[in-house]
């Protein structure tokens, strides 16, 4: 199905994503490895699965192909998906996790990529899948400062025979670059983002500019919210549903935010792009 909204925003398509997500089934706050996250305080997790099912039946109204993995008991964090690996033109690239705590998801999600066909490569170096790679026209961007080794920067671009290009998160509160850049459109030629100015370092920030001279800038409110940890069929983007002020400067670029409520999973310092990791096809450009 392909979309196309009216008069000037003729330019904005939808083509579906197909996704892997996993149930938060075992969801809840045991320990502290970013900012958001208080052990000590409680979590709901019927509540976190009821937002997550919201979250994908969001999804399937737009025409996307949802698989989930199962999720294992003592991962808690599993319900983020986007960490899983990083996979382009059905090639597969895994994660290596930071923390101890999140390690054996790796493998887990290693293993779904390859009994799903996909071209599994093994990372030898840390890194956090999509929560710091983001693909956009036919390069690869590339978080680091938290969590992703830059040594992996190098090795993705191997793997995908792409160039890496590496930004430097420097706010805790955005520890992935998913939570402080979103992509908008992915297109070759049409390649457009969101971002927080102010998680970078100036000069990764310097390069964004460059890079992408018609970028939106989002507002600490919106930001602070998650509203940045977004999925985009190229015309819908799925975001938090308290980032307003993004969604209005969406409308402004010819978009149609879609806004969803994730604030049990925010507790674990993750929202809607987090529990999602794009399987991108051979034939998928984004
Ligand atoms: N509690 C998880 C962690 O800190 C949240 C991961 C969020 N995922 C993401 N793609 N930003 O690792």
């Amino acid at each position: 199905m392909t979309i196309t909204a009216p008069s000037q925003r003729a330019t904005r398509v939808a083509t579906p994503l197909t996704v892997l997500m996993c149930r938060p089934s075992h969801f809840t706050v045991t320990y502290r490895i970013n900012p958001w996250m208080n052990p000590d305080s409680p979590t709901d997790t019927p509540r976190a699965v009821a937002q997550w099912e919201a979250l994908r039946d969001a999804y399937k109204r737009l025409d996307f192909e949802v698989h989930e993995i199962d999720p294992i008991h003592g991962l808690p964090d599993m319900v983020f998906a986007a960490n899983g690996g990083l996979v382009i033109d059905g090639v597969a690239y895994t994660a290596s996790f930071h923390y101890p705590q999140r390690q054996p998801e790796g493998p887990a999600y290693a293993s779904w990529l390859g009994v799903a066909g996909y071209d599994v490569r093994h990372a030898s170096v840390v890194n956090e899948g999509e929560g710091d790679f983001l693909a956009v026209g036919d390069v690869i961007l590339a978080g680091h400062g938290f969590r992703t080794d830059p040594a992996s920067h190098d090795e993705a671009a191997r793997v995908f025979g792409r160039e890496v290009i590496a930004l430097r998160l420097v706010r805790p509160e955005f520890y992935h670059l998913d939570t402080a850049l979103a992509v908008l459109d992915g297109r070759v030629g049409h390649e457009h983002v969101a971002y927080l100015p102010g998680a970078f370092d100036a000069d990764s920030l310097a390069l964004l500019r460059d890079r992408f001279p018609d970028a939106i800038e989002v507002s600490e409110e919106d930001a602070a919210v998650f509203g940045l940890n977004a999925v985009s069929d190229g015309l819908h983007v799925v975001t938090a549903e308290r980032a307003t002020g993004f969604h209005a400067q969406l409308r402004e670029h010819g978009y149609e935010p879609i806004g969803v409520d994730l604030s049990e999973l925010l507790l674990g310092g993750g929202g809607v792009k987090c529990c999602t990791l794009a399987l991108r096809g051979p034939e998928r450009e984004f």
